[in-house]
């Protein structure tokens, strides 16, 4: 390869680095901050699950899961998980069922809440951690509040009492043509909330943390597996190459 080649190679190849990145963090023009959920990190998948039975679960259920999976996959003990997470449920080996029968939700909400089960892998962790951080007080919705990433939802803010309220600012354009382009330009803290912002966006983290692994509760066998897979794969490459030396020994 010449040293232009060379050159053109790596521009090309940063170029499309960046425009992926664009891409992931487009997400329709709304501003989307990376969740940095970890998957190996059983403290905060542990606190995630606790958050999620404790503000979520009134409303949401998460029926593909079943509460001895978490108790083995987070390690708990049988004790702590009764203790701690079963409050809906009786015999561990029952999934995530919601305390509120649908069709009150339904007249109360207007829509069911959506089960959890799946939702991580099908909107995407960072936008679970930006719908729950982007609730803003909004006179227009009878929730009192709207929401960056669905607007017009209508989930209330159940975790006002520890975020506080904020305010979002927008900015309006005026296009040539006459049309209007608003642009989010950022959120104000209007009533403190019982955390900080840091402490407040930890209690999102483990909470998405947890939504991501049970959506998909075997990426962590995987991915252990996936090792034991490569090792043999090698172990039987060097195999195959000795046996090679081997048989061709004499030929040449
Ligand atoms: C008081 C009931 C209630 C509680 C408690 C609640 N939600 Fe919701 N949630 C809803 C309703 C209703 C919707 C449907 C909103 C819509 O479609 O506008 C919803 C929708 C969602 C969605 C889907 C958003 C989308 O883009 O479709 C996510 C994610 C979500 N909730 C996460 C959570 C999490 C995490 C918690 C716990 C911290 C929680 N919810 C607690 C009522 C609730």
């Amino acid at each position: 390869m010449d040293k232009f080649t060379k050159k053109t190679g790596l521009t090309v190849l940063i170029t499309l680095f960046w425009a992926s990145l664009g891409l992931a963090a487009g997400g329709g023009g709304a501003h989307m901050e990376p969740a940095d959920i970890d998957p190996d990190n059983i403290a905060s998948l542990q606190r995630g699950a606790r958050n999620f039975m404790n503000y979520c679960s009134g409303c949401h259920s998460a029926q593909y899961v079943r509460y001895n999976t978490i108790g083995k996959d987070l390690e708990l003990s049988e004790e702590q998980l009764i203790d701690n997470l079963m409050f809906n449920a009786e015999k561990t080996f029952e999934t995530i069922q919601t305390a509120m029968p649908a069709d009150d939700a339904a007249r109360w909400y207007g829509t069911t809440p959506p089960d959890m089960s799946l939702m991580a892998r099908a909107k995407g962790a960072d936008y679970v951690y930006n719908f729950l951080k982007g609730f803003y007080v909004s006179e227009e919705s009878p929730t009192g509040v709207d929401n960056l990433m669905l607007e017009g939802t209508s989930m209330p803010h159940v975790l006002w009492e520890l975020q506080g309220y904020q305010e979002a600012h927008f900015e309006h354009h005026e296009n040539e043509d006459g049309s209007v382009t608003t642009t989010f330009d950022g959120f104000e803290q209007m009533a403190a909330g019982a955390m900080d912002a840091e402490a407040y966006d930890e209690f999102v983290r483990d909470t998405v943390n947890f939504l991501a692994y049970i959506s998909e509760p075997i990426r962590s066998d995987r991915r252990k597996l996936g090792v034991w897979v490569l090792m043999y794969l090698i172990f039987f490459f060097i195999l195959a190459s000795m046996l090679k030396k081997q048989i061709w020994k004499d030929v040449k």
